[in-house]
């Protein structure tokens, strides 16, 4: 499962596409109204950190808005899917931009029913909301396991993309589902990143080799003996 970076943010998209674990991200209006500065510049930054799939949406309401705003936002970089809110209108324009070549992430699918019209408008990425879904007391896990059924059984080829993940569970979850892609805030990819046993392995592991200050002059000698020399 890949995983993208849900945010808005430049910063956050910088510190975690350092960690070498990111082939994409996702936006969506919310995130970006949160940050200062030109959405378009905001957008083109993140293709550039992830150098993958950037997902930048639609907030028309009608068919025909919606795919101007979709060229115009893919326009911004090559790497933009353009995301569509799931409609009726949001179908027709996904079956329109797609016909020209546009990828859509189409977003707010919450069933299976619903995934499998988006998969047929020619949606690239079908999103659902996890944190979403559990906070009305809908079991996200079971929605979307149907959701990857119903898109494996044939048909259109769509990537199932878990959004919505309010922790590191939603992600192993996912993956364990079998979507193609999960795309978390910051927060939860760094929660991803922590257990006690790593960190006091790693405490263990230093401590040990300090005990022995031979074994780290040894070491340096080796790293320097290694050195491409400077011509
Ligand atoms: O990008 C869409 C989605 O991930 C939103 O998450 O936490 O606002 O439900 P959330």
């Amino acid at each position: 499962m890949k995983l993208f970076i849900d945010t808005g943010s430049v910063a956050e998209t910088e510190e975690i596409a350092a960690w070498g674990v990111l082939s994409g991200a996702t936006t969506n209006p919310s995130l970006l109204a949160k940050e200062h500065g030109d959405p378009g510049d905001i957008i083109r930054r993140i293709c550039e950190l992830v150098d993958g799939p950037v997902s930048a949406e639609v907030v028309s309401s009608e068919p025909e808005g919606m795919v101007e705003e979709g060229k115009a936002l893919a326009s911004l970089h090559e790497h933009v899917v353009v995301k569509v809110p799931f409609s009726r209108a949001g179908l027709a324009a996904t079956r329109e931009l797609t016909t020209h070549g546009h990828r859509v992430n189409m977003t707010l699918v919450f069933s299976a029913s619903q995934a499998l019209l988006a998969a047929e408008a020619g949606a690239t990425y079908v999103s659902c909301f996890m944190g979403r879904l559990d906070d009305i007391s809908i079991g996200s896990a079971e929605v979307l396991a149907e959701i990857v059924a119903a898109l494996r059984a044939g048909g259109p080829e769509s990537q199932v993309l878990a959004a919505s993940l309010r922790h590191p569970m939603h992600a192993v979850v996912a993956a364990k589902l079998g979507c193609e892609v999960a795309t978390a805030p910051g927060k939860v990819l760094r929660q991803m990143l922590d257990h006690p046993l790593t960190e006091a392995g790693i405490e263990r592991f230093g401590a040990d080799w300090r005990a022995r200050p031979e074994f780290g002059a040894w070491l340096e000698g080796l790293v320097r003996s290694g050195k491409v020399p400077v011509s």
